[in-house]
């Protein structure tokens, strides 16, 4: 399909790994279990932000920005890996992170600050407190003559959400080398750009495959809101095919964004005792539990798990229950 695409800042290593889960599948008591690995995106440990910050990015160094303005938490998987990036295409960096700042810091942050980006706290856990923040720093960086392009919560915008629509034909191409012409995907949802992405990628190509979308971070009316709505920003902004296909969203929050969850705990685990996945407890972990819970239900022909990442966040979580 030629996509006229916006501009891309090559970071990632694509196309990533599709990888069949040959333990994994039979013990969930799925016929066909196909991992596609964006944890393995190969730049920073960005997992699936690289494929957003690829263009995101571009369209800063478009606009002629001279400084990024990235929003998240703490242990922002996007804020990491925005730091990374602009570092190598020699933008400055600030970091607008909702709450105060963590002790000890965790392993994102230190590997943002690493490359050099600048930090900034609203003092305020609400995680919307870091937009009013953005336009003030904003305006304090413009008035000091920088030129600023700002970055939302999960690179959730349509330019962002490129990124996933060309994943969805790189999946698509991938499935029918082994023959397979529909599957089942499941994939975790925070900002929505991930899903978004995929859903207009899948419209363009005239696909309607069951997508499933694991909810971490809010209610799944609101979630899928976010969803449709950047899928179809995005395909206006590509001029491809108006998205209208049906989603179903699966509240994957347990007791709620970024707390602990038993059954994301027994998912991770088993994920990695099959098939080697490191899964983190914030998104991966939690949308992995909503795939084990959906094969209890019934999930037909082949299913595709989209790893997202979070491997800094997972690993962290690792060392906290080996000192426990
Ligand atoms: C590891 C990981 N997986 C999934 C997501 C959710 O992706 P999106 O915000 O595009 O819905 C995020 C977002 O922060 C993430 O860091």
């Amino acid at each position: 399909m030629a996509v006229s695409a916006p501009e891309r800042v090559v970071l990632a290593s694509l196309p990533s790994p599709l990888q069949r889960a040959k333990r994994l599948g039979p013990r969930l008591g799925l016929e066909e279990l196909f991992i596609k690995r964006d944890d393995l995106t190969g730049f920073s440990l960005g997992g699936n932000k690289i494929r957003k910050l690829e263009f995101l990015i571009a369209d800063a160094l478009a606009q002629g920005a001279d400084t990024i303005l990235v929003m998240g938490g703490p242990r922002s998987n996007l804020c990491q890996s925005a730091a990374a990036a602009a570092r190598v295409v020699g933008l400055a960096c600030e970091m607008i992170l909702y709450g105060d700042r963590p002790s000890p810091a965790p392993a994102n942050l230190t590997l943002a600050e690493a490359s050099g980006a600048v930090s900034w706290f609203t003092g305020d856990d609400d995680r919307s407190s870091v937009e009013a923040f953005a336009k003030q720093r904003a305006a304090a960086l413009t008035s000091d003559g920088n030129r600023v392009y700002a970055i939302p919560r999960g690179g959730a915008t349509a330019v962002g959400a490129v990124g996933y629509h060309l994943a969805a034909a790189e999946l698509v191409s991938q499935l029918g080398e082994s023959g397979i012409d529909t599957a089942s995907i499941v994939v975790c949802v925070g900002s929505g750009g991930t899903l978004g992405g995929i859903v207009s990628g899948m419209a363009a190509l005239g696909v309607s495959w069951p997508l499933f979308g694991a909810s971490v971070s809010r209610e799944c009316v609101e979630a899928e809101r976010r969803v449709d709505s950047i899928a179809a920003e995005c395909a206006r902004l590509l001029g491809t095919a108006t998205p209208d296909l049906g989603l179903t969203m699966i509240d994957a929050r347990g007791p709620g964004y970024g707390q602990p969850w038993s059954a994301a705990e027994a998912a991770s685990d088993m994920a990695r005792e099959s098939e080697g996945l490191v899964l983190d407890p914030i998104y991966t972990a939690k949308a992995f539990a909503a795939l084990v819970e959906l094969t209890a239900t019934g999930l037909d022909g082949p299913v595709v798990f989209w790893h997202t990442g979070g491997t800094a966040t997972a690993l962290e979580a690792l060392a906290r229950k080996d000192c426990m």
